[in-house]
């Protein structure tokens, strides 16, 4: 193999310019030509294509976002606009492309490799919701953030005896809201696994205020209910003011930490070795603490993503 091509593609994550600057340096040292894909999908689409040196994923390590820029790119679903990407790839002669990004972006890599072009995916989400690995490049640097959040919203809501709801990214996916809760010591957690009874919800609230709670953090992901309202409510029944926060797209900023580094710098080097052994329609991953790669139309259509009902657990039993 001689040339790749890399894009980042669907929601940033810290740690994506790890991961591409991995696949940039490891691709030189193996004399292999590395061209960035402007923009995700649509940028491949439209054919912004460049050439990546050594010296343009200089002081990149540290940095969030994605130099590459991304974009959600519906219209990739259209097999005429994945002819045109291939077509655009195929013109730079480039022979494989690294897709670091989410579910959606994975589907483009699944969709283009089933037309018989050799993609390599590797999770890059703050969701943590990918099949095929315990961890996506972001997710610790977004709990991480979360966790700041958390912190700081406790030591108000001690302050003023009030109830916190704090309402955290992860799309259809707890992890985050877990972690976070577990790591802040949240008293509530609502995640989209388990059916959400906003009236048992408030009920439990209302019994702990009564047998004498004087603050609580209730940790809850987006997508779930109005938490403006819930705030509302609460305060209607159990008498405690009530405040509810959004931490929205503070989450996906910020400078990725070490975890996020050092595993995103792994996986985009052993993304250019797998390449160089010739395997292509493969995603990456790390579950138990080793680098894996699976086939990505397999990881899509049959691999379960096992809910962490053991972290779950913890979440009540240290609230
Ligand atoms: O997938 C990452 C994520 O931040 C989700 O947590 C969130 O639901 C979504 O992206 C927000 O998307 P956008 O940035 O397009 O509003």
């Amino acid at each position: 193999i001689q040339r790749i091509g890399v894009l980042t593609s669907g929601g940033d994550a810290p740690g994506m310019n790890a991961a591409v600057r991995a696949v940039v340096r490891t691709a030189l040292s193996k004399n292999i030509e590395v061209y960035g894909v402007y923009d995700g999908y649509r940028g491949l689409y439209q054919n912004k294509i460049e050439q990546l040196k050594r010296h343009d994923v200089s002081d990149m390590i540290n940095r969030g976002g994605t130099f590459l820029g991304s974009a959600r790119f519906p219209e990739f679903k259209e097999v005429e606009t994945r002819e045109k990407a291939i077509e655009n790839l195929k013109q730079h002669d480039i022979q494989a492309l690294v897709v670091i990004g989410g579910d959606g972006s994975y589907m483009g890599a699944k969709k283009l490799t089933e037309m018989g072009y050799p993609c390599i995916g590797l999770p890059g989400t703050i969701d943590n919701d990918i099949a095929g690995t315990d961890y996506t490049i972001g997710f610790h640097t977004a709990l991480n953030t979360v966790l700041d959040a958390i912190d700081r919203l406790r030591d108000t809501c001690s302050s003023h005896n009030r109830i916190s709801i704090v309402e955290i990214m992860g799309r259809h996916c707890g992890d985050l809201t877990m972690m976070a809760a577990i790591g802040g010591g949240a008293e509530f957690t609502v995640i989209p696994e388990k059916e959400f009874n906003q009236a048992e919800l408030v009920d439990s609230i209302c019994k702990d205020v009564k047998s004498g709670k004087k603050h609580a953090i209730i940790a809850i992901t987006e997508h779930t209910t109005d938490v403006n309202k819930l705030a509302n409510e609460i305060e209607a029944a159990t008498g405690l003011s009530t405040r509810a926060t959004i931490l929205g797209h503070t989450q996906r900023g910020g400078a990725p930490v070490a975890f996020d580094r050092i595993m995103a710098s792994q996986m985009g080097a052993y993304a250019v070795e797998l390449l160089i052994k010739g395997e292509g329609g493969r995603c990456v991953g790390i579950q138990s603490n080793t680098l894996v790669h699976h086939d990505i139309i397999d990881a899509i259509e049959n691999m379960p993503r096992p809910f962490k009902q053991d972290i779950y657990d913890l979440t009540k039993t240290l609230a």
